[in-house]
């Protein structure tokens, strides 16, 4: 290893997202790669990113990311699906480092799980009017088609904490109907709040859709491509101890320490707020 790649590999991973829904990305990360160091920064103030319009979205993106070059990162992981669905080419363009999106291994898990061709993407509004999903599967496959479902309420309902009983079951049920019709084999959650309904979802998928049905999570997805990466580029972290999580966060709300500790599942200790 050159002692420049060295030294880079040490740094921390750069991880965003609109808000804490992407700690769901870290959370695979951490378990795929444990010895990294992340600094995660959420834009609290600004979520949501779902309902937005691409240029916002992009311009928002910007900022995230410039802020965390400039805490040293040694690659940039997009955790917002949103995000993925409308802005790594420009991130990639206009920043000196590695980034890394959430669609494609989304979309690769999903391509690899069906059977029938047939894959429901469940997303926000602005994913799924980016067509980033349909066109990432088209790229893997020429058989596989997709069929996409905005789920804009599951979102209040993971920060709320409420993942089970009548409320959520309800707005799954609902979301999942068109999926239902047409007969899709695998359900992509792509969102970052999604995992959090993920027990829900899949009960109600396996009674509407059947048994074989398969949920597809792209935050362990892109856990797996970002291991993949980072090994291939010498870029692993050789520490012994077990990494840092350093979160970033531009609004701290009075909900913060549960709602955070729900979605990384473990306490997070190292906060700091920042101004964008
Ligand atoms: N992080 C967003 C995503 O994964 C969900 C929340 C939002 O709308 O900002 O698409």
């Amino acid at each position: 290893m050159t002692k420049e790649a060295g030294s880079r590999s040490s740094a921390p991973l750069g991880v965003f997202d609109s808000g804490l829904g992407g700690l769901t990305v870290v959370r695979a990360l951490r378990l795929a790669l444990p010895h990294e160091d992340i600094v995660y920064l959420g834009d609290t103030a600004r979520v949501p990113y779902g309902t937005k319009g691409p240029d916002t979205i992009v311009k928002y993106a910007l900022a995230c990311s410039r802020h965390l070059v400039g805490r040293g990162v040694k690659a940039l992981v997009i955790a917002c699906n949103t995000v993925s669905a409308v802005a790594p080419e420009r991130l990639r363009v206009d920043l000196d480092l590695p980034v890394l999106s959430v669609i494609e291994p989304g979309a690769r898990a999903a391509v690899a799980a069906t059977r029938s061709g047939k894959i429901g993407i469940l997303a926000t509004a602005g994913t799924v009017a980016s067509g980033a999903y349909p066109r990432a599967v088209s790229q893997l496959s020429t058989r596989a088609e997709t069929v996409g479902q905005a789920a804009p309420l599951l979102v209040p309902l993971a920060e709320e904490g409420w993942l089970e009983g009548e409320v959520p079951r309800l707005a799954v049920r609902r979301y999942l109907e068109p999926l239902a019709r047409a007969r899709v084999d695998v359900v992509v959650l792509g969102c970052t709040h999604y995992p959090l309904l993920r027990r829900v979802i899949e009960e109600e998928a396996k009674v509407m859709l059947g048994e074989s049905v398969r949920v597809v999570d792209s935050a362990t997805a892109t856990a797996h491509d970002t291991t993949a990466f980072l090994e291939e580029r010498g870029l692993l972290n050789t520490q012994e101890a077990r990494g840092t999580v350093k979160l970033l966060v531009t609004d701290l709300a009075a909900s913060f320490a549960a709602s955070a500790a729900r979605f990384l599942g473990e306490d997070a200790t190292d906060v700091e707020l920042v101004d964008l």
